[in-house]
Order: structure tokens, then C-alpha cells, then sequence
């Protein structure tokens, strides 16, 4: 079974608006949308996704100065880093309003804010009037969707309505931030290059990546965005695949390995930000070709590319 799909933000917000499921394009990833302060329609985000309930969701407004609607306060240095990169990829763990349904913020004292730069996204969040709480549109550590069809593909059955924005052009989730006195700590590596962060504010640390119980961000959990197809990533040599296996190949630049079914170079001039924008999509892709295996090149540890081997190690830590 499928959904429809739609061009139009009105419509999208109607749907919004009357408690429905939306899958709404944002500039790092499709989010799947419900009225964040709607407790109905945000169980049925849980239910299609099948999330645990532990797991939060960042709620969407369309400007800093309606925060105070879903946050009940912004230090000075949060406000500086709000002026700085929103909209944009960027989600602030704030004190949380009340109004804010327990299912949100999974009972914690705090909500994750974000204001998405999509045009057609802020539309939606403006015509509808209501902050939308919209996490990944894929299931539950499944690969993240860039494009509207992979949201039909994985959740088409799941939800009553598509708004189609096109690719998404950052194609990684946004990075996820704390600030605590004058300190900065990254939950989730992201969209937001570390490297941009530490331009704007003067202590940004890196939360540990050790397995929390109860994760505080389960984007952080070390088994997540995986696709079906077991993906191993490669050391300095690329191993050479057994004869009569059928391996895909995953990297930066072009490798021109031999013995590939296939190779996917994310940017043929080595630029990251392009490489990105096409990583879950290229990973969508090698899914779905029937291969035994994935290998993986790392990526250079500088700006995106942090978030990327991030993304990687996830994935393959699924170990399938
Ligand atoms: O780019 C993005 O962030 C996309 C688009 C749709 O905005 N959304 C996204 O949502 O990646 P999701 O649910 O896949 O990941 C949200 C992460 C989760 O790992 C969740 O635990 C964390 O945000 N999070 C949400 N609220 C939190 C809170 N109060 N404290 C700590 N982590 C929180
Ligand atoms: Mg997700």
C-alpha cells in the first residue's frame, strides 16, 4: 500500500493541523511530522515508526522567537548559537514547557528544538501554526530517507500523506547540542560540521560514545542507520571480493577497485558536503541491488566527514 504524495504546504498543513501522519522534507533528512503538542498524533509517530519510547523527538518551529512556545528558556550562549545557525542544522536540547506532551521529550526535563531551513518545511510549520515534532521517517535504526520516495518505500503504508520538497540537500541529521554554563557538548555528530561550532563558541566537547542505558540520544546508539545488507568498512587496503560474490563498494573519491559489482564515489572531486547530501541516498541504493556485502571507505576526520564515518560505524555495528 502507498500514501499520497503532495507538492503543496498548505495541504500538508490541513493534515497537520487535523492531528495526521506528514512526512515533511527538511534540508538534512525527511521527518516524519505530527503537532508536537497533539499527544495522539505523536503516538502514531512512535507506532508507524516503531520507536521505543525512551527515544525523544526534536520538535520543529519556524523561527528562534517562537521558542518560547516549546522551551521554557534559552541561556545566552544557546541564543547565540540559535542566531547563528538557525535555520539550519543544528537541534538545541532545551528546559522543556509543560505543555509539551511526556511522549516527546520521554518524560525528560528538557526538549530538542530545531529550526529546518526547507522552504517548503517552513511553510508548513507557518500556515499550520503548530510546532511539529518529526523525527527520521524511516523505521526504527533503519536508514535515514533523503527523498520521497524512500519514505514511500519504508513507511508508505504507515502514514497519510507525503510533501514532496525533492532530495534533501545537507542528506545527514541535524547535529544535536547541550549547553551547560559556558560549555557545548555535542550529542549527536551532524549536519553542523564540529569545525563550524567551534567558530562560533569557545567550548564545544563531544559527548562520549560509550552505550548509555538510557541513551540521551539514540542516534548515539552504536547499531543505527543500518541498511539491510551487511556493510563492513574497509582499512588502508580495500579487500578484494572472493570470485562469484557480489560486493558494492562505498567511498569518497573513485576507487576503480576490481572485482566490484558496483561502486558508488560520493564526489568525484573529494568535496564532502556533496558527498552528504548523497550518502543515505547512495545507501538506499546499494540496499536494494541484492549484494552480499557493503565495503566502505572511511572518510577524512574533518568537518562532515566526521559525521559521515559516524554514520558509517553505526551501520555497520549492526552486525548482520
Ligand atoms: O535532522 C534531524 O534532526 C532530523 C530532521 C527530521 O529534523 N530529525 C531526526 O530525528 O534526526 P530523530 O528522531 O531521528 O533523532 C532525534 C534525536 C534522537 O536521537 C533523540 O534521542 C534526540 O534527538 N533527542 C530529542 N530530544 C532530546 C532530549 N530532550 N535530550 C536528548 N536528546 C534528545
Ligand atoms: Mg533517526
Amino acid at each position: 500500500m502507498s500514501c499520497r504524495i503532495t507538492n503543496d504546504p498548505t495541504e500538508a498543513a490541513d493534515a497537520i493541523q487535523r492531528g495526521l501522519l506528514v512526512a515533511l522534507p527538511t534540508e538534512t533528512v525527511y521527518g516524519l511530522g505530527a503537532d508536537a503538542l497533539n499527544p495522539r498524533a505523536v503516538a502514531r509517530i512512535f507506532a508507524a515508526k516503531q520507536r521505543p519510547f525512551f527515544d525523544p523527538l526534536i520538535v520543529h518551529i519556524p523561527s528562534a522567537a517562537k521558542v518560547q512556545n516549546v522551551a521554557a528558556g534559552m541561556s545566552a550562549l544557546a541564543q547565540q548559537l540559535a542566531d547563528r545557525f538557525w535555520p539550519g542544522p543544528l537541534t538545541l536540547i532545551l528546559p522543556r514547557r509543560p505543555e509539551v506532551p511526556d511522549l516527546v521529550t520521554s518524560g525528560l526535563e528538557t526538549v530538542g528544538v530545531r529550526v529546518p531551513r526547507h522552504p517548503l518545511m517552513q511553510q508548513v510549520l507557518e500556515i499550520s501554526g503548530c510546532p511539529i515534532a518529526a523525527p527520521s521517517a524511516n523505521p526504527f535504526g533503519r536508514l535515514s530517507p533523503t527523498r520521497p520516495e524512500h519514505v514511500q518505500q519504508l513507511l508508505g503504508d504507515a502514514i497519510d500523506l507525503i510533501l514532496d520538497g525533492g532530495p534533501c540537500t545537507v542528506g545527514v541529521e541535524s547535529t544535536i547540542v547541550r549547553v551547560d554554563g559556558d560549555v557545548v557538548t555535542v550529542l549527536r555528530l551532524g549536519g553542523l560540521a564540529i569545525e563550524e561550532l567551534e567558530s562560533a563558541v569557545p567550548h564545544v566537547r563531544i559527548a562520549s560514545q560509550e552505550i548509555p542505558t538510557a541513551p540521551e540520544a539514540p542516534g548515539m546508539l552504536p547499531q543505527h542507520y543500518a541498511p539491510r545488507t551487511p556493510i563492513e568498512i574497509c582499512g588502508a587496503d580495500l579487500p578484494v571480493p572472493p570470485g562469484h560474490t557480489r560486493w558494492g563498494l562505498l567511498s569518497l573519491r573513485p576507487q576503480h577497485a576490481a572485482g566490484y559489482a558496483t561502486e558508488i564515489a560520493l564526489s568525484e572531486g573529494g568535496d564532502l558536503v556533496e558527498a552528504a547530501s548523497k550518502f543515505f541516498e547512495s545507501l538506499h541504493q546499494l540496499d536494494r541491488m541484492g549484494l552480499e556485502r557493503i565495503i566502505a571507505v572511511p572518510f577524512p576526520s574533518t568537518g562532515l566527514g566526521t559525521a559521515l564515518n559516524d554514520r558509517l560505524q553505526r551501520a555497520a555495528a549492526s552486525g548482520h
